[in-house]
């Protein structure tokens, strides 16, 4: 028996049936209106927050390389995958470059992003070329200047209160990402000069070892384990003497940045011990989440 409905119900029920008339015979589904939802994936490593900040703004939920690395299954594939870590001497740090050695990346565009804090170098065409041997081809390579967060030369005081109109180059860089723009930056004569200085300390930086790189003042240690729970290595514990370290460092200084005691810092000295760094909008969980072991 047929139900009485008003005629606004009535006008509403003919708007859907006209709709659906429209999608059946033009081909589309319900949904075709909006453009079909691209899948992309974003991969990064951080020590003090500056590339996890920028992999989220490509992605709500960017994936951390350190803990991607414990699964034996690295295969990706997606309409797009982007890379945003840290300059390190104009080289990738020693987990990115892991990373893209053992695992497989499927996409028709690839994109990375590289924070630095003072000279970038040739670090773009250094990763286009070492990507490239390992089988990654970007699409898009750029840098982001941000605060620069290496103890032995800068002062993070100071640092932090430097304009590096941060906030308007990220904007530029992730609507060239979003528009699926391609770049990679040519690399000037004095780049590749002061890459030739910069191989030096690249040699004499990577691998480095824990115990060659850092030094800890006991008076201030109080054995948090925030040091431990930062580390993408893993070289932290509390032992009989209190807290302990060795093994591979990535020299990434997360553990000395993060310490809430100032209790660790470099052997080889720094600019200010007092000073400490992290991205104001990102928290010490997502740091701890991000690396731990
Ligand atoms: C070991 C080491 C080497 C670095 N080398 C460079 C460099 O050659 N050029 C540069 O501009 N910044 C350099 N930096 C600074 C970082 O690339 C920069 O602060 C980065 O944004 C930090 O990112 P994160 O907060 O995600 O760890 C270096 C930092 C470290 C710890």
């Amino acid at each position: 028996m047929a139900k009485n409905i008003s005629r606004r119900d009535a006008l509403k029920n003919m708007g859907k049936a006209m709709g659906a008339v429209v999608l059946a015979t033009s081909g589309l589904s319900a949904f075709a209106a909006a453009a079909p939802e691209k899948k992309r994936l974003v991969f990064y490593f951080t020590a003090t927050g500056n590339s996890l900040f920028v992999a989220k703004q490509f992605s709500d939920k960017p994936l951390s390389i350190p803990q991607e690395l414990k699964s034996d299954k690295l295969v990706y594939e997606a309409d797009e995958i982007g890379f945003v870590f840290p300059d390190y001497a104009a080289t990738a740090p020693l987990i990115v470059r892991e990373f893209v050695e053992k695992a497989t990346f499927k996409a028709p565009y690839i994109f990375s992003v590289i924070t630095f804090g003072n000279a970038a170098v040739n670090v773009t065409e250094w990763w286009d070329n070492y990507a490239k041997e390992h089988g990654v081809v970007n699409n898009y390579i750029n840098t982001l200047l941000m605060v620069d967060n290496y103890l032995p030369v800068f002062d993070m005081n100071q640092q932090m209160k430097i304009e590096k109109n941060t906030d308007e180059n990220l904007a530029k860089i992730v609507a060239d990402v979003n528009a699926g723009k391609g770049l990679i930056p040519e690399v000037g004569e004095q780049a590749g000069f002061m890459a030739g200085m910069l191989k030096q300390l690249q040699d004499s930086h990577f691998p480095m070892e824990a115990e060659r790189l850092l030094a800890i003042d006991r008076d201030r240690c109080i054995e948090c384990n925030t040091c431990s729970q930062v580390c993408p290595s893993g070289n932290f514990r509390i032992g009989d003497n209190g807290l302990e370290f060795s093994g591979s460092c990535e020299y990434c200084l997360a553990c000395v940045h993060s310490c809430p005691q100032k209790a660790l810092y470099l052997q080889a000295g720094e600019r200010n011990r007092e000073a400490r760094y992290r991205h104001p909008e990102v928290s010490l969980g997502e740091i701890i989440r991000s690396n731990r072991q």
